[in-house]
């Protein structure tokens, strides 16, 4: 009894907080194509096309990539969609700008390599188009800045296009912590736990797997990510993790980031791949590689909760973001799928099974759209991501997930980096709201349009 008051009385609470957004959102979307441009269509932003293509309110008008493979995939998924052929963008690392200038471009989506991101982003908002960037968005701090100081001066949005914001299970959590179930929440846990070793590469025939390349040799990411891990100790990919805890904690609305401290293991991963796979005479095998191979970070946020991020690319394990969600009343833990709630689980000490849970409490998004989402990447999670940067060019108002987002979220790198370098330091993490966090109000996926 005391179990399903509890929840009638939050499914309540969560009801009329549903309502206050169409306040904010009710502006109705305008009734013609949206028209968009992509910069960088290698795996990723060939993605983002796809899934351009399955809808029928948005023209591909122009495409710009400087490697002609890439290119011709992407032409021919455009066209065997039966969609004209867009301009095409392809005169070298800074034609991106002659592209940026087209009037008949109202969103341009940008999944070119991270140092690319913010001068990309930068250009396309400087000439009044929305903006979408992949994640990270920003590499340095000065990075961060320049987003929300362009944002600014020209008016022009700038979305961070964090798909696992979108994810079906954290998205039913991010429902139950607006219900209150969790009580107030104290610690969240999240990272990117994925080994991305292995390069898969190509011999002009076909693609074989045990790639120890990186660099000119290599293929897609390896062609630039790796070289990070040479260079870089740090959290070098935060925000898969943090995006959906940092929307959970009201970061940049009502709470904030304040300062984080980094620590990371010795490098021993990837150097050991290379000798196992490549021999111990392969030349990457005498690389030095800075990345430690688990990088954990530590995050205190001004309303006095704690998170800590994992990061760990270089070693063989399971894929897991790894998340924790933890308040005064219990707890989620995505390694295993279980809950607890004190007053609301079956037995006092002992986990439920979060699919209970998870048909229950299911996103208001996800319930309205879940069919369409089915065609699209990462179980669904694209799908929504795009369809909510589509959604805001055409109601004309902030995307969900906006350029406070993406500097905050990103600038997590350059800071880990920073505190490793001094010694695990407590480094402070900029307001990059200047103070209007106190003051904002959620945005993010407060109801079922967007
Ligand atoms: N959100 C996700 O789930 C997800 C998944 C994969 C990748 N990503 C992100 O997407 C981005 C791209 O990753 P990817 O895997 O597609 O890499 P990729 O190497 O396959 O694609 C990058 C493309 O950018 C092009 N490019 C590079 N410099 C350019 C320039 N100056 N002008 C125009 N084009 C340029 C390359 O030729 C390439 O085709 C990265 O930021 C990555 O972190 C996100």
């Amino acid at each position: 009894m005391q179990r399903r008051a509890f929840i009638q009385k939050s499914a309540l609470a969560s009801t009329a907080s549903l309502a206050i957004p169409n306040v904010i959102f009710g502006k109705k979307p305008e009734d013609k194509k949206v028209r968009l441009g992509f910069i960088g269509v290698g795996l990723r932003g060939r993605n983002h096309v796809e899934q351009a293509l399955f809808r029928d309110d948005v023209e591909i008008n122009a495409i710009c990539d400087i490697n002609q493979t890439e290119l011709d995939k992407t032409i021919s998924l455009i066209k065997g969609k039966g969609r004209k052929e867009p301009a095409l963008y392809k005169k070298g690392d800074r034609d991106f700008e002659n592209m940026v200038k087209r009037d008949d471009l109202d969103g341009i989506i940008i999944a070119t390599p991270w140092e690319w991101h913010v001068p990309m982003a930068v250009a396309a908002m400087k000439a009044g188009k929305y903006t979408g960037v992949e994640v990270s968005a920003t590499v340095t701090l000065q990075e961060s800045w320049d987003l929300v100081d362009t944002f600014e001066k020209t008016g022009s949005h700038c979305m961070i296009l964090e798909n696992v914001c979108y994810r079906r299970d954290i998205m039913a959590v991010l429902n139950m912590v607006r219900m209150n179930m969790f009580g107030d929440l104290l610690h969240t846990q999240c990272g990117y736990q994925h080994d991305l070793r292995e390069v898969k590469f190509n011999d002009g025939k076909k693609y074989y797997g045990g790639g120890v390349e990186f660099g000119e040799k290599a293929i897609s990411e390896a062609r630039w990510r790796t070289q990070h891990s040479v260079d870089r100790n740090g959290d070098l990919y935060p925000t898969h993790g943090l995006g959906p805890v940092a929307e959970m904690l009201n970061i940049n609305r009502g709470n904030q980031f304040l300062y984080l401290t980094s620590i990371a293991t010795k490098a021993m991963g990837l150097h050991n791949y290379i000798v196992k796979n490549g021999g111990e005479n392969h030349p990457n095998a005498k690389v030095n590689f800075k990345l430690g191979d688990i990088v954990t970070t530590n995050i205190k946020c001004a309303n006095g909760e704690t998170i800590m991020i994992s990061h760990d690319t270089n070693l063989p394990r399971p894929y897991s973001l790894g998340f924790r969600v933890q308040g005064t009343n219990g707890l989620w833990m995505n390694d295993g799928n279980h809950i607890y709630l004190e007053g609301i689980s079956k037995k006092p000490h002992t986990w439920d099974d979060f699919k209970e849970y998870q048909e229950k409490y299911d996103h208001p998004l996800w319930k309205k759209h879940a069919q369409s989402a089915e065609n699209a990447g990462h179980g669904g999670i694209d799908f929504f991501v795009i369809r909510a940067f589509i959604e805001s060019i055409k109601r004309k108002v902030a995307p969900p997930v906006d350029v406070y987002d993406a500097a905050a979220w990103s600038a997590i790198s350059p800071l880990s980096e920073e505190s490793i370098t001094k010694g695990s330091a407590p480094i402070p993490i900029p307001d990059f709201t200047r103070g209007k966090w106190k003051t904002n109000k959620p945005i993010f996926a407060l109801n079922d349009e967007y």
